[in-house]
């Protein structure tokens, strides 16, 4: 056994389900599902119910977090066409911005250009603005980086004609910056064939080109890895209207980390786009005598049995990997140890 030492990781793209989500995750669940994955801050989505978008659901959120989170995290701002005129009020206590052009999980949904314009022209400068941008939406998003002159980070980005115009942007000089999930640089429509809704996201899967197109940026244009953890129950899975999304905190680190033995990319690749980046970009805080202890070397299987996530379930089951997280410190304390949550719920900070 080889144990290695890594920063604690930063995940930009959780769902925690809370609020109005508690069955399918929640803040203690969500963060030590973080914990066992290894990653110490995490960024959550606002697609809940309802929406993270008026100060009193982001009040009610925070005080929820603030009892129960286990790791760091960190809330973005919803953007809803009726409540634009919130998102000042919002900024303060939230990370970002995130604006969904395409449809998925949940009725958050910018599909006008003045609500774009609106976003861009209130939203404080000095906080990013996250999208989920797929086909032409992601040359909008890039026009309006362009014409307000900000950065604009685009979510789990998943096809080949997507990255590669995010590369002419950035070539460009254009402030834009890109994450990918894991589901889409190891799973294609093939996986989807064949687990149904298990494999059902959005974006959604997309062909073995499209995948070799993103490993085939990942030195370059992509800046992150970010899970896009999407909790949903099985029972929900099983339904007639199985809702898009699948969990990943606790199998990101094991699947990049066999990469890295199978020689697809460096560690030290893999710690800018799960540490340093996502830091960077999100201007998150440092987090003083915080790292984590991994084994990088003896295999073992992924199994939804050992999960931490509420919802119990991987479609990465059954995978055969490296990367076990042994040991996990945050500020000085032990958190997560062989397997175990250590950390008292609550002890995590909120991030603003
Ligand atoms: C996410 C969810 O379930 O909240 N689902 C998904 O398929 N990715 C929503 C999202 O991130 O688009
Ligand atoms: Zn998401």
């Amino acid at each position: 056994m080889a144990i290695i030492k890594l920063p604690g990781l930063a995940d930009v793209h959780t769902h925690l389900r809370v609020p109005g989500g508690e069955h399918k995750e929640d803040f203690f669940t969500g963060s030590a599902a973080a914990l066992a994955g290894g990653v110490t801050t995490v960024l959550a989505m606002p697609n809940t119910t309802p929406p993270l978008t008026t100060p009193a659901v982001l009040a009610e959120t925070l005080q929820k977090a603030q009892q129960s989170i286990i790791c760091d995290v960190g809330l973005f701002a919803g953007a809803s066409p009726d409540q634009i005129d919130l998102l000042p009020q919002l900024a303060p206590q939230t990370v970002a911005l995130k604006i969904y052009l395409n449809d998925t999980f949940g009725p958050l949904r910018v599909e006008d250009l003045p609500t774009l314009q609106a976003c861009f022209e209130t939203w404080p400068r000095q906080k990013l603005i996250a999208m989920h941008a797929e086909g032409p939406n992601v040359a909008i998003g890039i026009g309006l980086a362009a014409s307000y002159r900000r950065p604009v980070h685009f979510c789990h980005i998943s096809r080949r004609d997507e990255i590669e115009l995010i590369a002419a942007a950035k070539a460009a000089g254009l402030p834009v910056t890109c994450e990918v999930t894991p589901h889409h640089l190891f799973l294609t429509r093939a996986d989807a064939d064949r687990l149904g809704p298990w494999a059902d996201m959005r974006p959604r899967l997309a062909t073995p080109g499209d995948a070799e197109a993103l490993w085939a940026h990942i030195n370059t244009t992509i800046d992150c890895v970010a899970t896009d953890h999407a909790p949903h129950t099985r029972a929900e899975k099983e339904s007639a209207t199985p809702p898009p999304g699948v969990a990943g905190l606790e199998t990101s680190l094991p699947l990049m980390l066999t990469a890295v033995k199978e020689g697809r990319l460096s560690l030290a690749r893999l710690i800018e786009l799960m540490a340093t980046n996502p830091r960077r970009i999100y201007g998150l805080p440092e987090q003083p005598d915080t790292f984590i202890e991994v084994d990088d070397q003896t295999p073992f299987t992924l199994t939804n049995e050992a999960l931490l996530t509420k919802c119990g379930w991987t479609p990465f089951a059954g995978w055969e990997v490296v990367g076990r997280v042994q040991r996990v410190v945050l500020r000085g304390k032990e958190v997560f140890a062989t397997g175990r949550v250590i950390a008292q719920p609550g002890s995590g900070h909120i991030i603003q």
